[in-house]
Order: structure tokens, then sequence, then C-alpha cells
């Protein structure tokens, strides 16, 4: 490829499936090494392992580190990790779950773990990120990219969703927080941005909810400008920019990946 991230090394949640996947595998195409920070090591829609996808396909180092993200130790042991390939220079908040629900009947339970995963999983992860970026920003020069964190949003993060009351808030509160981030983390020359994907075919939407292949992916692509669901890599294209110099003067923005779904 073009090694737009050659030297950089990024900490990717739940890189073993899907959309986090992609984007491990494109980062390391483009020359970075990877921590795949995950629960569990396979990918839901089956293959190899994301890092030893990467070791076999490229020339950059990638590991597995078990990291459920609603426990910040876990976000913190992930980000050490990194240590080892010289530091994070780029923490993509990709891990999330996703319910369909019916708001009168949702429990405490659902809600609490939902919000555990989409929202303070990205809280802390941005976190342990942020302090080792923050602690190594005076051995920068000014021409040294900057640091970044992505933040996986989602359409449902613009537009509130009747059958994702918990979801959509969660996306929403990603959104925000992103915003006031890249705020409260601009001096220290950190970028922080979210990507909003519309449906994407991963196995959120093949298995949690069974849309992919049926009727109903038809009846949605019809109303998507671009006629159909996106695809992983189009995810992953988007975070190779936010991540590279090309969005050097790129922060606090939401980019939306979705077809035009929500424009
Ligand atoms: P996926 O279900 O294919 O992959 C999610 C990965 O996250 C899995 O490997 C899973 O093991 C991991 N994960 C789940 N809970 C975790 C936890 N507590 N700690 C660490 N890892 C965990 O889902 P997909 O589609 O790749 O989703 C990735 C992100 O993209 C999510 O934040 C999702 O909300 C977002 N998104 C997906 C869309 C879609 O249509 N697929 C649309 C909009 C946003």
């Amino acid at each position: 490829m073009t090694d737009l991230l050659a030297g950089r090394t990024a900490v990717v949640t739940g890189a073993a499936s899907g959309n986090g996947r992609a984007i491990a595998r494109r980062y390391a195409e483009e020359g970075a090494d990877v921590v795949v920070a995950d629960v569990r090591e396979d990918p839901r829609e089956g293959g190899e392992p994301t890092h030893e996808l990467i070791a076999s396909e490229t020339d950059a180092s990638a590991t597995y580190v078990d990291c459920d993200v609603s426990d910040p130790a876990d976000l913190e042991a992930a980000v050490e990790t990194a240590e080892a390939f010289g530091g994070v220079d780029v923490m993509v908040n990709n891990a999330g779950i996703y319910r369909p629900e019916n708001f009168l009947e949702s429990t405490e339970a659902e809600f609490d773990r939902l919000m555990d995963v989409n929202a303070k999983g990205v809280y802390f992860g941005a976190q342990a990120a942020a302090k080792r970026m923050v602690a190594r920003a005076e051995e920068r020069d000014d021409d040294d990219p900057h640091p970044v964190v992505i933040n996986m949003s989602s359409a449902a993060g613009i537009r509130g969703e009747g059958r994702l009351v918990t979801y959509s808030m969660s996306k929403g509160a990603v959104r925000l927080f992103t915003y006031a981030l890249a705020d409260a983390l601009g001096d220290a020359g950190i970028r922080v941005n979210a990507i909003h994907p519309g449906f994407v075919e991963t196995a959120m939407t093949t298995r949690d909810v069974e849309l992919v292949g049926t009727e109903s992916e038809q009846r949605m692509s019809a109303t998507i400008p671009s006629g159909r669901f996106g695809q992983p890599e189009e995810v992953a294209d988007a975070a190779v920019y936010l991540a590279s110099d090309m969005a050097s003067y790129v922060t606090g923005e939401s980019l939306v990946v979705d077809g035009g779904m929500t424009s």
C-alpha cells in the first residue's frame, strides 16, 4: 500500500471481528504495528485470528490481548501492551454491542451492559491512551505525526432509532464525548474524531440482527442513496484517513460512512 502509518502503533478494540478487524488489517497494510484488543481471539465471522492474518499478509507486527473494554484495568493493560512496539500513537475505540430492544421492557442490567461497553469502554479506552500520549508529548518533534484517538459511533448516534433506544443513547454519547475530548486534548496535540457507519455487513448485522441477505436488507438498501449496505473495508479506509497525516487539521469531527443514509 502507501505506508501512510509507517512507524506508528495502533491499539484497536473489538479488532477480532468486523469493522475492528478490517481497521487493524488496513492499518498493518499501511505500516502500523497493531494491538488487537478483544474479548475473543477468533473472528465472529470465521477465519483466522486478526493478528495471525496480519502476520501472514504484512510486514507489520501484531499481537492479541484479552480485553473487556467495560473494565478500565483491561484497557490500561491493552495500551500497556503497545509499549513493546514503542507506545500507542493511534487508539481506536471500536468495540461495541448491539441489541434490538423494546423500550418498555428494557431492564437495568441490559441498559448497564450496553452502556458499559459502548460508552464507558470508549471513555476509558481514550483515557488510557491519552495518558500515555500526553506523557510522551515532550519527546515529539513539531513535524512528528500527532497522536490520534478514533471513537466508533454510528448513524444511530446521529439519528435516534426507536428499536435501538439504548444503543442510540450510547452512540450519541460517543459523538459528544468526541467533540468534548478534542477540545480537552487539543493543547496536547492529540486529534480526536468519531466514525459513524451506517449498515455494514458484519456479524452484528448478519447474526445479532439477521438483516444481511434478507428482504429487510433489500427494503432498507432502497432507502440508502448508495443503494446497499457498506463493507467493513469502507469503514477501515475512513479510519486510515483519520489516523494519517492526511487528516492533520481534522479534529472534533464526525465522519459519516453510511452511503448517504442520514443525509
Ligand atoms: P462485530 O460484532 O462484528 O464485532 C465486534 C467485536 O467487538 C467482536 O470481535 C467482539 O468480540 C468485540 N467485543 C464485543 N464486546 C466487547 C468487549 N466488551 N470488549 C472488547 N471487545 C468486545 O461488530 P461490528 O459491526 O464490527 O461493530 C464494531 C463497531 O462498529 C461497534 O462499535 C458498532 O456499534 C459499530 N457499528 C457497526 C455497524 C454495523 O452495521 N455493523 C453500524 C454502525 C456502527
